[in-house]
């Protein structure tokens, strides 16, 4: 299929899609706040107070979430774009995987991190296993980055998509963490090959 007749598709099916409209109604950023949502309601991840990582916010609809649900919460958002401001959000433009942004977050904390939620995904090519193995990447390192840093009981949630790393990053999940799940919200689209991983409590 021609490039321009793939993105009038994609036009087509997300003029269509219902969680674009309910998102304009609800005043959120994009249709992915529905995902953690429906993560959150299932697995209680976001808790009062706690301190909290958003590793690839823009353009914000998860920390727009994060901001209203938990209440006295420190929260820390990083992007290579700009993010709009959203109460009770610092953001941080730069690259996740440069080590100098993972020192600032980490001081920003003072070393006392309760949740990593990461939605970061590379620029679709097309080759949608292509994609899965960057963005497999970038989960990943999301992962090394919970691991070192989270607090004993914290938790860890990044999306991951089917292909040739999942499995990889599921076993290092199990290794690490004492509770594991994986799941794909109702929101989530049919045709992707987005799941979602759920880590709780460091080994
Ligand atoms: C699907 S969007 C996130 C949507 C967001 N959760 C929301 O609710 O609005 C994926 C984001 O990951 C970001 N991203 C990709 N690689 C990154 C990296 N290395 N460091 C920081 N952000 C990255 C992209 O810039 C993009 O904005």
């Amino acid at each position: 299929m021609k490039k321009n007749k793939i993105s009038k598709n994609w036009i087509n099916k997300h003029r269509r899609d219902i969680y674009v409209r309910k998102s304009k109604i609800e005043g959120y950023r994009s249709r992915a706040i529905y995902k953690l949502k429906e993560i959150d309601q299932k697995f209680k991840i976001i808790l009062n107070g706690i301190n909290i990582v958003d590793l690839g916010s823009a353009p914000g609809s998860w920390s727009q979430y994060l901001s209203e649900k938990s209440k006295n919460s420190k929260i820390l958002s990083i992007d290579l774009k700009e993010v709009t401001k959203i109460d009770n959000v610092h953001h941080l433009i730069g690259n996740f995987m440069e080590e100098k942004n993972q020192s600032i977050m980490i001081n920003f904390f003072g070393n006392n991190i309760d949740l990593v939620v990461s939605d970061m995904a590379v620029n679709t090519t097309g080759n949608k296993n292509l994609d899965a193995i960057s963005t497999g990447e970038l989960s990943m390192s999301a992962m090394d980055f919970s691991i070192k840093n989270l607090n004993k009981n914290g938790c860890f949630l990044s999306k991951l998509f089917m292909g040739s790393t999942f499995n990889e990053i599921v076993e290092k999940a199990k290794k690490n963490f004492k509770e594991v799940k994986i799941f794909k919200p109702p929101s989530s689209r049919k045709d992707s090959k987005e799941n979602f991983i759920i880590c709780k409590k460091i080994r």
